[in-house]
């Protein structure tokens, strides 16, 4: 077994400090640990973008970092991302057009979606359908997915 390692970060907004094995990811800490399961978990791989969260303000895969690399650093969850109201408009607007069924990539892609409004604001489609080419939805086509960030887009300016 690892030894394990004490880790302090600040997660949503409090500080969490923790003993963690040196190979847990960041999403297993922050899913097994601290309970915020909205970090979902498909690939582990670095591919389909469920595991999306936020590192000292820009997003990255809670799977392929670890718990142990967060010494000082802080992490925002789907979870302190929706309380803290910043994703609202977002939210509205995947719910007024229908851009989830299961629901499964939906915490990334709000996530993913936030952090590109906030660098550009009057995005045009293509540039939408890049930004989140590396959040895979197994349900929607992407096409209402697109719609309601250009939505937001709109409600925001
Ligand atoms: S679970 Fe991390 S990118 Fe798929
Ligand atoms: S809504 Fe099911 S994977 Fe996207």
């Amino acid at each position: 077994m690892d030894d394990l390692v004490v880790v302090s970060m600040t997660v949503n907004g409090r500080a969490v400090r923790r003993a963690v094995s040196p190979r847990q990811s960041l999403a297993d800490f922050l899913r097994q640990d601290l309970g915020l399961t909205g970090t979902h978990l498909g690939c582990e791989h670095g591919v389909c973008g469920a595991c999306t969260i936020v590192v000292d303000g820009r997003i990255q895969r809670g799977c392929l970092s670890f718990a142990a690399q967060m010494e000082g650093h802080t992490v925002e969850t789907i979870e302190g991302a929706t309380a803290s109201g910043r994703l609202a408009a977002l939210q509205t607007a995947f719910r007024e057009r229908n851009a989830l069924q299961c629901g499964f990539c939906t915490p990334g892609i709000l996530l993913t979606a936030a952090e590109f409004l906030a660098d550009n604001p009057r995005p045009i489609r293509d540039a939408i359908r890049t930004a989140l080419s590396g959040n895979v939805c197994r349900c929607t086509g992407y096409h209402a997915i697109v719609d309601a960030v250009a939505s937001a887009a709109e409600a925001l300016s």
